[in-house]
């Protein structure tokens, strides 16, 4: 069953999938200036330690759902509950799943394709192509549905092609890209003046900040959007992994791959910044807080750039080609998780519930760009901030409560004959039955009320 609905040919190929999925915006452009205004290397702690205790449990939640079921996360939930009550709870929460993952992807889309479009302003600009450079670069309406639309083109002929020819090849393409890309802009920026002392605002510690506790818990928010959580994106990976795999161990890997790509993009955000202001670019607010968000990206790193001559405009196309990579490896996987419900539920062939969905989530964006200043930050606030932590919430509760115990270990047995004796055994089904939920709701309460 698991070979004729799609499975990840190698560990290597599931690790990067999963891996691209995980990073993406959040990791290059979020978590870099995230720690610079909260403490540094006290946030980055705070970050490593979180991921590590509570996003990567949770992420093992759903890789074991997921390859338990071989199924999409409607069906999973429902499998792995005998009660009629829950087995109905579980299809709803699949079902708001992929809904919220198909809204994800339809502020994602939107942001891609500016990068996307920033991108081929930089080459307009190599060409001397000038006014044609300033139009890619002017947020009109038709730019900014048109470059939407391309890059969910392309997240649509990648999802077609189905799990190994589409998702685990480009991915495993597309990876060792983006981190080759991203290290030798770590390195060139190195060589620039004013670098060092962006890295010393990384990397000096400054605890009374980081240890606050609504600074925690926003460091656990940024961990679970960064490692995909609470969507049924990596339970839908985890049910393409096949049963010889050892889960513990790849749910280790994505996991570290995902943080080193996000403490390495600090290495390149936070230096990037302090040359800019090196070479006269305000990089402060009015309120003297570090400019972080869509103007760091779309205003103070242009503006870098063009200090910097013919070199800058080099820069600035490999700059926003790492952004479209790490956003098109991680849109796939937002695709699949609705796509995957639909061919598993409907019976819809692969190549039409693809188009259909992608053109669905394609008219959603537009709608959102028609009414950016009601819709773009709503979309993105209910999404990560409110139903990605309840979600993780409910895949905790099936993991660690619904699912006989036993029944876990025998799944996770499959690719591990020994876990019962090792370390993960012992600490992880008590952490995804107490501290995970705990935590999340925690994390929810604050979103509301703090
Ligand atoms: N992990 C992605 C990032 O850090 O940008 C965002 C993401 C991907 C969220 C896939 C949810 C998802 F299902």
């Amino acid at each position: 069953m698991a070979s004729s609905r799609g499975e990840f040919s190698s560990r290597f190929g599931f690790v990067m999938a999963a891996a691209g999925s995980a990073v993406g915006l959040g990791n290059i452009w979020g978590f870099p200036t995230q720690a610079a205004s909260n403490g540094g290397a006290a946030f980055l702690l705070v970050y490593l330690v979180l991921a590590f205790t509570l996003a990567y449990p949770a992420l093992m939640a759903e890789l074991i759902i997921g390859r338990h079921a071989h199924a999409n996360a409607v069906n999973a939930l429902r499998m792995v509950s005998s009660a009629p009550i829950s087995r109905n709870i579980g299809a709803t929460v699949g079902i708001i799943g992929f809904i919220v993952a198909s809204l994800i992807l339809s502020f994602y889309a939107i942001v891609a394709g500016w990068m996307i479009a920033f991108c081929l302003s930089s080459l307009a600009q190599l060409f001397g192509m000038q006014d044609f450079a300033q139009w890619l670069v002017s947020f009109g309406m038709p730019r900014n549905i048109l470059f939407m639309c391309a890059f969910m083109v392309m997240t649509v002929a990648i999802i077609s092609a189905g799990v190994r020819d589409g998702i685990e090849r480009w991915s495993a393409r597309l990876m060792p890209l983006l981190l080759v890309t991203l290290v030798l802009l770590v390195l060139y920026v190195f060589t620039l003046d004013g670098a060092m002392e962006g890295l010393k605002v990384y990397l000096l510690p400054d605890f009374d900040r980081a240890l606050s506790p609504k600074l925690i818990i926003a460091a656990m928010g940024s961990a679970f959007f960064s490692l995909s959580l609470g969507v049924g994106t990596m339970l839908i990976y985890g049910s393409y992994i096949s049963d010889e795999e050892n889960l513990p161990v790849v749910g280790g890997l994505v996991t570290l791959v995902d943080i080193s790509i996000a403490v390495l993009a600090g290495f390149l955000v936070l230096p990037a910044m302090y040359v800019a202001l090196h070479n006269g670019v305000e990089i402060y607010t009015a309120t003297g807080a570090l400019i972080s968000e869509d103007t760091l990206i779309f205003t103070v790193l242009p503006e870098l750039f063009k200090t910097m001559g013919l070199a800058g405009i080099v820069v600035s196309f490999t700059f926003f080609f790492l952004m479209a990579i790490a956003a098109l490896t991680s849109s796939i996987s937002m695709l699949e998780v609705p796509v995957a419900y639909v061919i598993e539920e409907h019976g819809l062939g692969r190549k039409l519930a693809v188009c259909t969905i992608g053109a669905a989530i394609a008219v959603t964006s537009a709608t959102i760009l028609l009414n950016f200043e009601t819709l773009f930050g709503l979309v993105i606030a209910f999404t990560t901030r409110y139903s990605q932590p309840l979600l993780g919430f409910m895949f905790c509760i099936y993991a660690g409560w619904v699912w006989h115990r036993d029944k876990v270990l025998q799944e996770v047995r499959k690719g591990s004959p020994e876990v019962e004796h090792s370390l993960f055994w012992k600490i992880w089904p008590g952490y995804v039955r107490f501290v995970c939920p705990v935590i999340i709701l925690a994390i929810f309460a604050q979103s509301l009320w703090g």
